[in-house]
């Protein structure tokens, strides 16, 4: 692939501004600067440095975030500043492939919400992934207004009855981990859902955070407002359905 179309396929701007970041020699590969637009590198693997800054070349992009509270996940963000601010232009300026136009998040979170998020260009993947079908379990950790109790706890199991419609929605899995912590399982993404659940059970939500998706747990050393690579390697490991 010419190094011009390397570099437009990863979002670093129009092919005419990517030929010009090379021909001015802010562009490396393997170490050596290129100083040629159509020079051919096979883009597997590749590891380039543009002004200094090391990219992977990746035909699709999956990131994780930690959704820092006071963000909103929206591209044009009403109140709080959007979490695409996180981000590196290049991952949110990456061209559209199959109707999406850089990375986007898998679902959302509320704006006081933190937690893991999902974001990738992959339409497929954002589709698999929000399907009720594929039960892809998520685990909030709830922080509750009042002591939860075992009445509760087993409401929420059996299943609670939201506004929007008659079925029943239940949790997966639902633990009291305090008095006021309870870590609670969902295979659904409904609006606000477990703000609603938890109310429908005669609780409140005080604190909010996705601890993980699939199998892939928010690691302990990303901070809030940090983002990380997920290898298209490790997507079965984490996502299987
Ligand atoms: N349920 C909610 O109520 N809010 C979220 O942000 C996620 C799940």
């Amino acid at each position: 692939m010419r190094l011009e179309d390397i570099l437009f396929s990863q979002g670093f701007g129009t092919r005419r501004v990517c030929a010009g970041l090379v021909q001015q020699g802010y562009v490396s590969v393997n170490g050596e600067v290129q100083e040629d637009p159509g020079a051919f590198f096979d883009p597997e693997n590749l590891k380039f440095k543009v002004q200094g800054t090391e990219w992977p070349y990746f035909d699709r992009a999956y990131l994780m975030l930690h959704k820092p509270t006071g963000t909103e996940c929206s591209q044009k963000p009403s109140t709080w500043p959007s979490i695409y601010t996180l981000l590196p232009s290049p991952l949110r300026t990456r061209p559209q492939k199959a109707a999406v136009q850089g990375v986007q998040a898998v679902g959302r979170l509320d704006q006081d919400t933190t937690g893991l998020l999902l974001l990738t260009d992959d339409g497929k993947f954002i589709h698999r992934m929000s399907s009720p079908k594929h039960h892809m379990p998520k685990v909030y950790e709830v922080t509750t207004k009042h002591e939860i109790t075992h009445g509760q706890v087993e409401k929420l199991l059996a299943g609670v009855v939201l506004d929007d419609s008659p079925k029943p929605v239940k949790a997966a899995a639902c633990e009291k981990v305090s008095d006021t912590h309870l870590r609670l399982t969902l295979t659904e993404g409904k609006y606000h859902q477990v703000k609603r659940m938890l109310a429908a059970v005669g609780n409140r939500v005080e604190g909010l955070h996705r601890s993980a998706i699939g199998n892939l747990q928010l690691p302990e050393d990303l901070a809030p407002g940090q983002w990380r690579w997920i290898l298209p390697s490790e997507l079965e490991k984490y996502f299987k359905a």
